[in-house]
C-alpha cells in the first residue's frame, strides 16, 4: 500500500512550463534545471508530507529534487517519484540528486548505499550522487551539536580518494549519471581535481545572501562546477540545534526586505531570485503549495536590477548556519576548524 495514498498526479493549470525554467549546463553537457526542490524535514514535517510536496511540486513545474538517505524519507520520495513518472513524465525529464551519508565512506560500503538509494527513490539511476561530507565520522540523526563521535577523525584525503574511487565506479556502472561534492573547501577540491578520474560536476554548499562564499563560488564556477546552494533562504526554520546566538536573518535584512517591499513579494523570493541570477542553483525547501509555486515562478518574473544585485554583493556577514560541529575530532577545536580557514586543510 502506497504511503501517500490520495495523492494522484495532474499538470497544475495555474503551473509553471518546465521548459521555460532556467537550466545550467554542467561540463558533461547535461542541463540541470536551476532551481530544486530541497526534501530535508527539518524534523519539521512528516516524511508523508514531504513527499506530498514533491508530488504537488511536479504539478506545478518543478523537475528537480534534492534527496538524500540521511533525511530518512527516499522510500516516501520514492513512492511520489513514481507517481509523476505514472502521471506521464519521463524519467529523462526528472533531475534527482542524493547523497553517500558520512557513515558509508568505506570502500565496500559506497555501491550498497547508492543501490538503497536508488532502490528506495524507484529509479535506475541517479542524475547526481553527491559525498554528503567530506569527513566519515558517524552521528545519529538529530544529536546535539555537542555529540561527538569518539573514533572521529580529520579530513584523510587518501580515504576521501577511496571513498571518490567508488563514485567514479557508479559512474562507470551506469548507476549514477554524475557525481559530486558537499561541505567542501577550497583546499579540499583542489586535491580533488588533482586526483579525480572523474571530476566532480557540482559542489553543493551553503549559499545565501548573508553567507555568499565568494572565493569558493568563485573556484566552483573557474573549474566548471556547478554551485548548488543549499538553505537559500537562511534556513529560518532550522532544527534549534542548528542555530547559535550570532546567527543573522538574510530574509529580515533591510536590503532584502527593501527589494522584497520594491517587488511586492515575500524575502524569500529576493533570495532566490538574487541566487538564480548570480549563478547557483538553489534549491529551496517547502512543503506549502502557494511557497514552492512563488518560488519556481520567481526565476521567470521580473529580475532583480543591477544595482540591487550589486547591493545584496554588499551584505555578504561571511554567516555560516550549518557549521558541522558534529564532526570536530578533538576537544578544544572550533568549528571553523572544519572549513580550513588558514587556506589549508585542518588535518590534525
Ligand atoms: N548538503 C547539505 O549538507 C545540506 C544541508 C542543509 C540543507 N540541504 C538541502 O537544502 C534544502 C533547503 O535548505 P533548508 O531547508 O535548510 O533551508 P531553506 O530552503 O533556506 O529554508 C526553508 C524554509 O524557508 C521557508 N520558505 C520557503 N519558501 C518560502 C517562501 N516563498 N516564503 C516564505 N518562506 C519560505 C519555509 O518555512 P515554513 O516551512 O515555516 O513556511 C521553509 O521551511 C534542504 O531541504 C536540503 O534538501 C543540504
Amino acid at each position: 500500500m502506497s504511503h501517500i495514498d490520495g495523492c494522484s498526479f495532474t499538470i497544475a493549470s495555474d503551473g509553471i512550463n518546465p521548459d521555460e525554467v532556467p537550466t545550467r549546463t554542467l561540463y558533461t553537457g547535461a542541463k540541470i534545471p536551476a532551481i530544486g526542490l530541497g526534501t530535508f524535514g527539518s524534523d519539521r514535517f512528516s516524511g508523508q508530507a514531504i513527499a506530498k510536496a514533491v508530488v504537488g511540486a511536479a504539478e506545478v513545474g518543478y523537475r528537480h529534487f534534492d534527496c538524500a538517505d540521511v533525511y530518512g524519507n527516499e522510500h516516501l520520495v520514492g513512492e511520489a517519484l513514481q507517481k509523476i513518472i505514472k502521471g506521464g513524465i519521463r524519467r529523462e525529464k526528472l533531475w534527482v540528486t542524493s547523497k553517500l551519508w558520512n557513515d558509508k565512506h568505506a570502500e565496500e560500503d559506497v555501491i550498497p548505499a547508492c543501490r538503497k538509494s536508488l532502490e528506495d527513490l524507484q529509479l535506475d539511476y541517479l542524475d547526481l550522487y553527491l559525498i554528503h561530507w567530506p569527513f566519515p565520522n558517524y552521528h545519529a540523526p538529530g544529536v546535539d551539536v555537542t555529540s561527538r563521535d569518539p573514533s572521529a577523525k580529520p579530513y584523510i584525503h587518501e580515504n576521501y580518494m577511496k571513498t571518490w574511487r567508488q563514485m567514479e565506479k557508479l559512474v562507470d556502472m551506469g548507476l549514477v549519471r554524475h557525481i559530486g561534492t558537499s561541505n567542501m573547501t577550497i583546499p579540499k577540491l583542489r586535491l580533488l581535481l588533482q586526483d579525480a578520474r572523474i571530476k566532480p560536476a557540482c559542489n553543493q554548499m551553503e549559499l545565501h545572501p548573508h553567507f555568499q562564499q565568494p572565493g569558493l563560488f568563485d573556484f566552483c564556477v573557474q573549474h566548471d562546477i556547478v554551485p548548488i546552494g543549499f538553505s537559500p533562504i537562511g534556513s529560518p526554520n532550522r532544527p534549534f540545534r542548528d542555530r547559535s546566538p550570532e546567527d543573522t536573518a538574510a530574509i529580515e535584512d533591510p536590503v532584502i526586505v527593501k527589494i522584497a517591499e520594491r517587488l511586492g513579494v515575500h524575502p524569500a523570493i529576493v533570495c532566490l531570485k538574487w541566487a538564480v541570477q548570480r549563478g547557483q542553483v538553489p534549491i529551496p525547501f517547502s512543503i506549502k503549495r502557494e511557497q514552492y509555486l512563488g518560488n519556481l515562478r520567481c526565476t521567470l518574473t521580473e529580475p532583480l536590477t543591477e544595482e540591487e544585485m550589486q547591493e545584496i554583493a554588499a551584505i555578504d556577514k561571511n554567516c555560516r548556519l550549518i557549521k558541522g560541529q558534529v564532526f570536530l575530532w578533538k576537544d578544544g577545536q572550533h568549528w571553523e576548524d572544519l572549513w580550513d580557514p588558514t587556506g589549508e586543510i585542518t588535518s590534525a
